[in-house]
């Protein structure tokens, strides 16, 4: 029996910035954001924490389900921004969503951690461990960017998506295959050496020197990376299944940079119309994107029963991946 999203749900804070905010802060324009990232303008959580974001977004994705939160088994939270150190971002939200027989954990994997906690959460189904797992995706990337640094604020974005993961006795829908890879060296390229207090931030933090508890990056060390494996782990994913782009109704990147988004269905074939993007309305939400990209898709009423997805990621670590799955939730 196969394993499926059987719910799925996002959130978002309801405070927009759009390029303009950033342009008497720092030396930057919209037309530059626009051009050279796709960023039009993205959420910034003013006040609260991940847990927070997550919060409505579990009870939206078990409500739609329409089942209570003691049934979850265990819940995974990918992020990178926790509230706290410990405990964990997955213990927080077990209380706070009263989710009283999970067990859980967080999963570091920078934008990969949504495809890493899926398969995570596909393995402790396979194996017999649990039942319905909960996996979530998100970020409060607000609360780790130096905002005097316009290389990497203008970037990213607060956000969060949450879906539920059981099996199912229809053998055509499901999660099918996976390609997951991870390549250490890359972790001079995009890093955040020292957590400290950084979840518990401000959105706004200007810093009079740039430190260590902030999103450090070379952009186009890690451009060029991303363009190359998140293209490769979609086609490989492709010709291992002996899928043509014909076969694959949507593409799900993670949503770093327009122009990565474009390489990857490029390779892949795809035209345009098949690849999900709203990194324009977003930025780049880390764990969140996939998710959420999932989740808008599902609840504008364009995802249907047996449409074949790929999702594809890049990020920190450097982690990436691509996954294959047939949609299995009937509209
Ligand atoms: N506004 C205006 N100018 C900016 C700027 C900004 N916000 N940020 C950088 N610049 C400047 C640079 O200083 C540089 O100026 P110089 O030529 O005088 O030195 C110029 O723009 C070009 O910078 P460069 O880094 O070459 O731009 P780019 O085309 O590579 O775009 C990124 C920069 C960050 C958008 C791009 O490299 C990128 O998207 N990288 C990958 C990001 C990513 O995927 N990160 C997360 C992984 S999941």
């Amino acid at each position: 029996m196969p394993v499926v999203i059987s719910s799925i749900a996002h959130f978002v804070p309801p405070d927009i910035f759009t390029n303009a905010y950033f342009e008497d802060k720092i030396d930057t324009n919209d037309e530059w954001i626009q051009t050279r990232t796709g960023i039009k303008e993205r959420r910034f959580q003013v006040s609260g924490e991940l847990s927070d974001m997550l919060l409505p977004a579990v009870e939206q994705c078990l409500n739609e389900r329409g089942i209570g939160p003691e049934e979850i088994d265990c819940v995974i939270v990918a992020t990178i921004t926790p509230d706290n150190s410990f405990p964990s971002a997955s213990a927080t939200l077990q209380h706070k969503a009263g989710m009283t027989n999970a067990w859980g954990y967080d999963l570091s994997a920078a934008c990969s951690g949504f495809l890493y906690a899926l398969m995570s959460g596909v393995g402790l189904i396979d194996s017999g461990t649990c039942k319905k797992v909960l996996v979530c995706g998100g970020d409060k990337m607000s609360s780790i960017l130096n905002f005097n640094d316009r290389t990497t604020c203008i970037l990213f974005g607060d956000g969060c998506g949450v879906a539920l993961l059981e099996k199912t006795d229809d053998a055509s829908v499901g999660i099918q295959d996976s390609i997951l890879k991870m390549d250490g060296n890359g972790g001079q390229y995009l890093y955040m050496s020292d957590h400290g207090d950084g979840a518990k931030a401000p959105f706004e933090d200007y810093p009079d020197e740039i430190k260590q508890q902030y999103v450090i990056q070379d952009g186009q060390s890690v451009f060029k990376s991303a363009v190359v494996g998140m293209a490769d782990v979609s086609a490989e994913i492709m010709e291992r299944n002996n899928l043509t782009s014909q076969d694959i109704s949507w593409l799900v990147p993670h949503q770093a940079n327009l122009r990565i988004i474009d390489a990857t269905a490029r390779r892949m074939g795809l035209d345009s119309s098949k690849v999900i993007v709203n990194i324009d309305k977003f930025g780049n939400t880390t764990a969140g994107t996939i998710p959420i990209c999932l989740s808008e898709l599902h609840h504008q009423g364009k995802l249907n029963y047996g449409d074949k997805v790929i999702l594809a990621s890049f990020g920190a670590g450097f982690t990436w991946g691509s996954i294959l799955l047939t949609w299995g939730i009937k509209k």
